[in-house]
């Protein structure tokens, strides 16, 4: 089996005596697209932002491409966000007054592209997600769906190792839903990026290459097939 890209082991996040995670592991590869699903206060969010090096654990280590996330500095932890992950959450946080494109294509910016190259980048993504015909408007003038869409487009602007989702669907009605959540998938598996996808939706959970069950901290034990009696 190939090394893990994204592990993590035995983590602990306890918020003064509530313990939000209590023991959690994980490990996923380059490409795969892991569902994180478990009950409302299980301890998902908090896993998935101690993966994504946004919460130090009480104890415990999150190892991404060897190195161990909380080891590093500060600084050395958010470049590795900036270059390497890509965020999408349930609301899309676009920046109000810049257009979709612009805001797909600031952090392709920030990561050191020319102003030209990372708007080329940008409307690349758009027309793949659909939304070039919104590209120039802001986000408040869009719909939801086209929102979301332009979140997906900034997280996979980068071309991140690892895409990190929280209910990236849940403000969304049934019929963009599914479709917005295929073309997460769709994009992450067509640039080899991990995708982790925190996500109630039971659709969604069944797209992904693997479920993780979250209950009170810790992941469920896996369920025994007996196989059939003699
Ligand atoms: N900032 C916080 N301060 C105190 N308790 C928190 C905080 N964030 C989460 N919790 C608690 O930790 C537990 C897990 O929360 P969370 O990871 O958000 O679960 P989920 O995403 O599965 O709904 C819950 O009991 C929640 O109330
Ligand atoms: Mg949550």
């Amino acid at each position: 089996m190939p090394e893990s890209l994204l592990a993590a082991v035995d983590l602990h996040v306890s918020y003064g005596v509530n313990a939000a995670l209590a023991g959690m592991g994980f490990a996923a590869h380059a490409g795969e697209a892991v569902a994180i699903v478990g009950p409302s206060g299980s301890g998902k969010s908090t896993l998935l932002r101690s993966l994504a090096g946004l919460q130090a654990p009480t104890s415990g280590v999150v190892h991404f491409m060897g190195r161990d996330l909380y080891r590093l500095s500060d600084k050395q932890r958010s470049q590795i966000r900036l270059t390497r992950f890509g965020f999408v959450f349930q609301s899309s946080e676009l920046i109000s007054e810049l257009s979709l494109l612009e805001n797909i294509a600031l952090p392709v910016e920030l990561n050191g592209r020319r102003r030209r190259e990372s708007l080329r980048m940008a409307q690349s993504w758009t027309e793949r997600l659909g939304i070039a015909e919104a590209a120039r408007r802001r986000p408040a003038t869009v719909s939801g769906g086209q929102r979301q869409r332009a979140a997906i487009a900034r997280a996979m602007a980068t071309r991140p190792a690892v895409v990190f989702a929280d209910e990236p669907t849940g403000a969304l009605d049934s019929a963009n839903r599914d479709h917005v959540l295929r073309l997460l998938i769709e994009s992450c598996a067509s640039e080899g990026s991990l995708l982790v996808l925190v996500t109630h939706d039971a659709v969604a959970a069944s797209a992904a290459d693997r479920v993780v069950e979250v209950v009170d901290g810790h992941e469920a034990p896996v369920a025994v097939s007996v196989g059939a009696p003699r």
